[in-house]
């Protein structure tokens, strides 16, 4: 499972590049305006130059010919910008018009298998299901992934899942377990999944060891 950055942070999305395990990024309207970016291309680009994996940018209007106009703009600003539409009938319509035109599609707040095999079919390259927004409504966000993965491996779909909406490092467990193509994980997160106590205190162990030895010495 490939892991991507879910935020719009700069400068977490540096800090994140330096580990060498981040291989995309993922940005939403909400991400972007928590960032209050001077100019919104601008920041799409500089996220498009540190990371060359896929970074996906969302579009921000409603009906399926402002979309695909939109889209089209956006993808022109970075050879791996990914265009991020939203899992409506409008959305569909979209996704298979840039799918033709070779635009790479991440379809983006999916709360149901219907959603995401209708995705996979309209061409998109991604599909998202959003994990935490599920679990936070009673439902198992983690079955959907699960289900997607067995129903797109059954008919050799080739759209991969992005495990969205990813609210801890249990969650990236569960989705690498499920068959996630993708997790796209906040940066908290990230810093939480390479924590473990027995590590830190191993380290201080090792090293109070070592020094106790050069004492001797
Ligand atoms: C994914 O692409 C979305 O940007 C994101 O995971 C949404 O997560 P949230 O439910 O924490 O807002």
């Amino acid at each position: 499972m490939r892991i991507f950055l879910d935020t719009a942070n700069i400068d977490h999305i540096r800090q994140a590049a330096r580990l060498g395990v981040i291989s995309g990024i993922t940005t939403n309207p909400s991400l972007v305006s928590r960032e209050k970016p001077a100019d919104y291309r601008a920041t799409i680009e500089e996220i498009c130059s540190i990371i060359p994996g896929p970074v996906s940018a969302e579009v921000v209007v409603e009906e399926a010919q402002a979309m695909i106009e939109q889209a089209r703009q956006i993808s022109t600003w970075a050879p791996n910008i990914v265009i991020k539409i939203p899992a409506t009938a409008e959305g569909l319509e979209t996704t298979s018009v840039l799918a033709k035109e070779n635009i790479k599609v991440n379809l983006t707040l999916c709360f149901s298998l219907n959603q995401a095999l209708l995705g996979a079919l309209a061409g998109a390259t991604y599909v998202s299901p959003f994990v935490g927004r599920l679990d936070d409504i009673g439902h198992d966000g983690m079955e959907l992934v699960k289900d997607m993965v067995d129903v797109f491996t059954h008919y050799q779909l080739p759209t991969q899942v992005i495990a969205a909406s990813i609210r801890h490092p249990e969650h990236c467990v569960a989705a690498a377990k499920a068959g996630a193509h993708i997790a796209t994980v906040p940066y908290a997160v990230l810093m939480q999944m390479i924590r473990h106590p027995l590590t830190d205190t191993g380290i201080t162990r090792f090293l109070a060891d070592w020094q106790h030895l050069s004492e001797q010495q």
